[in-house]
């Protein structure tokens, strides 16, 4: 017996249409259903203390697939409706719900297109996710180095004649990937650089990990997918609005067998994927198509009054547009604040902990020089007063004499011995950190966020590389996914297995 309690019902406003699967679960969690499926949960009876804690709404929408909730692997209904309509607000030919993150959603996209041996061209600053693609696929990495902000220290994004260089360089290249923006906002000429693909035969796939909202307003740097870009990962959880790890593979068909796509992303999506985080995906979607401009306008007004208000803090500098002096840095996303804190003598590091542990500021990473903070849909003046109150106290209180020395003035080029899978699948021993000169590095080691490898599997162990690794971890950086935690060794080929 279907069962609606209308009362509920009633709050919600909005057609099966404009939210066709959001508005389903709803209904569905009303329905007086007598459960004998999985959750394991009777929706919110059974397990109390996560009703108490997570709230009974939450536990009902907690559902698996059923014959009105259509099925994420083979989507023919309500998951089918929502995902045109994903894909039509990003305008591009199909979409895809992605419920374990950009992650999930990069390895489904290189995993689809790039073949064992298949070369792809990329910049070095990429997410480990795109190493772990290429573990998964077997594909051959051509990296070009991205343009770097030497007072910054930051990687920026790439230079388009660096791109020509190499791609003609390597006709037999099959895909070009790509950052859309870098972790600190910075574009490339995605335009010209997919045009000059498109002449060359060569696939573009982007990482559109922090870039979700492009498409919703015309300030921001332009979205992969309105200019013709193959494939995009976008984390609609990240700056879209959607529950963590809701992400979304958006694909332009002209050149892509998506049977191929849809095949990768069910080997390596759930069986059971994330009602409420799919829904949540058909709600954001809504959110950005119907209010993006001007939620989005609000961020981008919040984040130019933060900048100029925290310059005027003696030895803080906010840089953003500032950036595309560089080169590889031709669109800047204006709602990443970049807050340089060299000159309080503090790293990014000691700004960032003293901000949450001191004044219940959360900011989204702290490296050696800076800290980024992110200005989203729903932050308020309150918050922006509140970061530029604390980091003035910062300065006042925790401010030293001098200037944080610049360490690391070059970015880091590792020469690759081996691929990614040939290096994941050898043997490896432990060796302590300084004797790793000269040896290959069987495990990546990065400071996260923003996750960016150091050293990769298959890539040469330099002195530059352990020191810059030693200077991070005597400045607490969070350093991880190598084997042994204390940094005392590193997991390297085994000479033998060479
Ligand atoms: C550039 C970049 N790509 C991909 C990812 C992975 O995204 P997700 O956290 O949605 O899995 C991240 C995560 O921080 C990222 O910074």
């Amino acid at each position: 017996m279907q069962v609606y309690d209308n009362a509920i019902y009633e709050n919600t406003k909005l057609s099966d249409k404009e939210i066709p699967l959001l508005s389903a679960l709803k209904k569905y969690s009303l329905r007086d259903i007598s459960c004998f499926d999985v959750p394991g949960h009777v929706k919110d009876q059974g397990v109390d203390v996560l009703n108490n804690y997570l709230g009974n709404h939450i536990m009902n929408m907690d559902i698996n697939s059923s014959p009105t909730m259509d099925n994420v692997s083979n989507p023919n209904g309500i998951i089918n409706e929502a995902q045109n309509l994903l894909a039509k607000a990003y305008k591009c030919d199909e979409a895809f719900f992605i419920t374990n993150g950009t992650t999930q959603a990069i390895h489904a996209m290189i995993l689809s297109m790039i073949r064992p041996g298949d070369k792809i061209v990329l910049p070095r600053n990429i997410h480990k996710s795109v190493i772990n693609a290429l573990i998964l696929s077997g594909g051959v990495p051509v990296f070009i180095q991205p343009e770097f902000d030497e007072y910054l220290g930051i990687s920026l994004n790439l230079d388009f004649n660096k791109v020509k260089k190499v791609i003609e360089e390597n006709e037999d290249a099959k895909a070009l990937f790509l950052l859309n923006p870098t972790y600190y906002g910075a574009c490339t000429e995605l335009k010209k650089i997919i045009k000059l693909c498109k002449e060359n035969d060569v696939l573009v796939l982007v990482d559109e990990a922090h870039g979700a909202h492009f498409a919703f307003h015309d300030e921001l740097p332009p979205s992969s997918m309105e200019l013709g870009a193959d494939m995009s990962a976008v984390s609609i959880h990240k700056t879209g609005g959607a529950l963590t790890q809701a992400s979304a593979l958006l694909v332009n068909n002209k050149n892509i067998d998506v049977s191929k796509v849809r095949q990768s992303i069910n080997m390596l999506q759930s069986t059971s994927a994330s009602y409420l985080l799919m829904a949540s995906i058909d709600g954001a979607r809504y959110n950005l198509v119907e209010n993006g401009q001007n939620q989005l306008s609000e961020a981008l007004n919040l984040s130019r009054y933060a900048k100029a208000e925290i310059n005027k803090i003696k030895g803080i500098k906010v840089v953003s547009t500032e950036l595309k002096h560089n080169k590889g840095a031709n669109f800047i996303d204006e709602t990443k604040l970049c807050i340089n804190t060299k000159g309080l003598n503090l790293t990014g590091f000691e700004v960032y902990d003293l901000l949450y542990k001191k004044f219940d500021v959360q900011v989204e990473l702290g490296d050696l020089y800076n800290i980024l903070a992110l200005v989203a849909i729903g932050t308020t003046k309150n918050d922006i007063d509140k970061l530029i109150d604390s980091l003035e106290q910062i300065a006042k209180l925790f401010a030293k004499d001098g200037i944080v020395k610049q360490i690391n003035p070059k970015q880091i080029t590792p020469e690759i011995k081996l691929n990614p899978r040939e290096a994941f699948y050898m043997e490896k021993e432990s060796v302590e950190i300084d004797k790793c000169i000269n040896r290959i590095s069987g495990e990546s080691i990065m400071a996260y966020p923003p996750g960016i490898p150091i050293v990769a599997p298959g890539e040469l162990i330099t002195k530059e590389i352990i020191d810059y690794i030693k200077t991070l971890k005597e400045k607490e950086a969070h350093l991880t996914d190598m084997k042994d935690k204390s940094l005392k060794t590193i997991l390297v080929i085994n000479d033998k297995d060479k």
